[in-house]
């Protein structure tokens, strides 16, 4: 009886275990902690893209929202986020649906690295360098010809731009420089 019970504790512990690191395993790997480029640069960032209204933009790793706000409100870009912070995912998908953008603009709470960007015009980007190795690969695979890519700060090694823009003072002392890449 004393057996039975044991074996019946210990596929239990094995079941919580192999769960957890399954959620782990879904939720995705934190590739950039999170800070904010100022609105000033969001708006240089979706210029240098070119952004039309009603094209499909993307930001990955989309934070408080304000690249997919301005998109979707300045530039009528139809425009997704991807977040994998919850409360970030949360607040950012309030502040769209308070300013009443929910047709245009939307936030998705996954993993960067685990979504279809094949429809995308526009994707903008503010990783680290070592997720944007890891993110490379998807772009080459799955971005559309003529797809452009605006990288804030880090290039994308291995990727020629087409123009680098350099703001000395964003306004509060920092400078920022920003990369375009047409596929
Ligand atoms: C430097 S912040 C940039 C925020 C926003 N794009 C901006 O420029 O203001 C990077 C963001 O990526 C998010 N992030 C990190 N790893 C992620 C992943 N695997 N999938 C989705 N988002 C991720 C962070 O939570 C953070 O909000």
């Amino acid at each position: 009886m004393k057996a039975k019970l044991w074996t019946a504790a210990l596929a239990a512990l094995c079941c919580t275990v192999l769960l957890a690191q399954e959620n782990q395993q879904e939720e995705g790997e934190r590739l950039a902690p999170y800070y904010p480029t100022p609105e000033t640069i969001v708006e240089k960032m979706l210029q240098l893209g070119g952004l039309k209204a009603g094209e499909k933009m993307f930001d990955l790793g989309s934070g408080d929202g304000r690249i997919v706000i301005m998109a979707a409100q300045r530039f009528h870009a139809d425009a997704t986020g991807v977040e994998l912070d919850e409360s970030l995912w949360k607040q950012s998908s309030e502040r769209i649906k308070a300013l009443g953008l929910q047709k245009t603009a939307r936030i998705i709470k996954g993993d960067l690295l685990r979504q279809d960007y094949s429809s995308a015009d526009l994707i903008t980007i503010y990783l680290l360098p070592s997720a944007i190795d890891k993110l490379r690969p998807l772009l080459e695979k799955q971005l559309k010809k003529g797809a452009r890519v605006v990288a804030h700060d880090f290039p994308i090694t291995g990727w020629e731009p087409e123009k680098t823009e350099d703001i000395e003072d964003d306004g509060e002392g920092r400078s920022h420089t920003l990369y375009l890449y047409r596929r």
